[in-house]
C-alpha cells in the first residue's frame, strides 16, 4: 500500500484535473471565514473528518440491517441520511483539499473521486428502493460501501490534518533551559532558536517574549519563514506553506486551514536570559 501511495503522489497526470478543481473549489468558497469555518476552526478541530462520521455510521448501519428481514423502510432511511449527509461533508473535504501541497492533493483526487463513485452509488441505491427495486438498491449500497470504503483508506493513510508540531514536544528534556539572552532578541520580528533539537519561534515585543514551536500544527510548515501580519488587532505569524495565521501572544489559529491552536511554551527571565520549558 506504501508503494501505491507513492505511486499516487507522484502520478503528475493529475495535476491538470487537480489544479482545475483546486481554482473552482478556492473561487467558490469565498470569503475566508467561509473556508475557516468549514476548516473547523471555529471548533479546535477539522470539521470534514467530524462530519464524515454521519455518512460513514449511517451506510454500515443500513449495510447490517439489509441483512435483516422486513427492514427494508429502516434501510432506506438510513441510505437516505447517509447520501444527504455526505454532501456537506464533501464540501468541507474539498475545502481542506484545496490548501494541500500538489502530492498530497493527487491522493485526495483519488480520495474524491472513490467517494464520488460511491456517493452516485447511494444515491441510485435510494431512487431504487424509492421506486420498490429494493434488490437493486441493496446491491447498489453494497458497491457503495466498497468504494466509499477505498477513499477512506486513502484519506486515512495520508493522514492530512492532525496536528504536527505537538509530537515534537517529546524531545524536549525536563526543566528550563535557556534560549536567548533577551537584550540580544530584535523587537518584533521573527527569531528560531533550538530547545533540545526542538525549533521554537521567538517574538518580542516590548520585554515580552513569546515562545512557541516553530514547525506548523498543519503540516509542519516552518513558521520562522512566515511574515508577521496584524490581523483582527493581533499580532500574527502567517505560515508560508498554506497561509494558517497564528497569534503571536497566545498561538491561537486565526486563520485555516489548521484547526488547531500552536503551542505556546511557559517563559521567565532569570538575570537576563530568556529560558523556557515544556507546558
Ligand atoms: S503547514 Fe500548512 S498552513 Fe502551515
Amino acid at each position: 500500500m506504501r508503494a501505491l501511495m507513492t505511486k499516487l503522489e507522484q502520478a503528475t497526470a493529475l495535476d491538470r484535473a487537480g489544479d482545475r478543481l483546486q481554482r473552482a473549489v478556492q473561487a467558490t468558497l469565498r470569503p475566508q471565514r467561509v473556508r475557516d469555518l468549514l476548516h473547523g476552526v471555529f471548533l479546535g478541530h477539522p470539521l470534514h473528518p467530524a462530519m464524515v462520521q454521519v455518512p460513514v455510521g449511517a451506510w454500515i448501519s443500513a449495510a447490517v440491517v439489509d441483512l435483516l428481514p422486513g427492514q427494508r423502510r429502516a434501510a432506506t432511511t438510513l441510505v437516505a441520511l447517509g447520501t444527504v449527509s455526505a454532501v456537506p461533508a464533501a464540501v468541507a473535504g474539498l475545502n481542506d483539499w484545496a490548501e494541500l501541497s500538489r502530492d498530497q492533493r493527487r491522493v485526495g483526487l483519488v480520495h474524491a473521486a472513490a467517494n464520488t463513485v460511491g456517493l452516485t452509488l447511494y444515491a441510485g441505491s435510494l431512487a431504487a428502493r424509492l421506486t420498490g427495486r429494493h434488490g437493486v438498491g441493496r446491491a447498489l449500497a453494497y458497491l457503495g460501501l466498497g468504494a466509499a470504503s477505498a477513499g477512506a483508506y486513502l484519506a486515512y493513510k495520508q493522514g492530512a490534518q492532525v496536528s504536527q508540531s505537538v509530537s515534537e514536544l517529546h524531545r524536549m528534556s525536563d526543566g528550563w533551559q535557556p534560549v536567548a539572552e533577551l537584550a540580544g532578541l530584535p523587537q518584533r520580528t521573527l527569531v528560531t532558536r533550538e530547545v533540545d533539537d526542538v525549533s521554537v519561534l521567538l517574538y518580542r515585543h516590548g520585554d515580552e517574549v513569546t515562545v512557541m514551536l516553530e514547525r506548523c500544527p498543519h503540516q509542519s510548515g516552518p513558521l520562522g519563514e512566515g511574515e508577521v501580519q496584524e490581523i483582527a488587532g493581533h499580532a500574527c505569524v502567517v505560515c508560508p506553506w498554506h497561509g494558517s495565521a497564528f497569534r503571536l501572544n497566545g498561538g491561537e489559529v486565526v486563520h485555516g486551514p489548521s484547526a488547531t491552536d500552536q503551542q505556546v511554551l511557559p517563559t521567565r527571565i532569570v538575570d537576563g536570559t530568556l529560558q523556557t520549558r515544556l507546558p
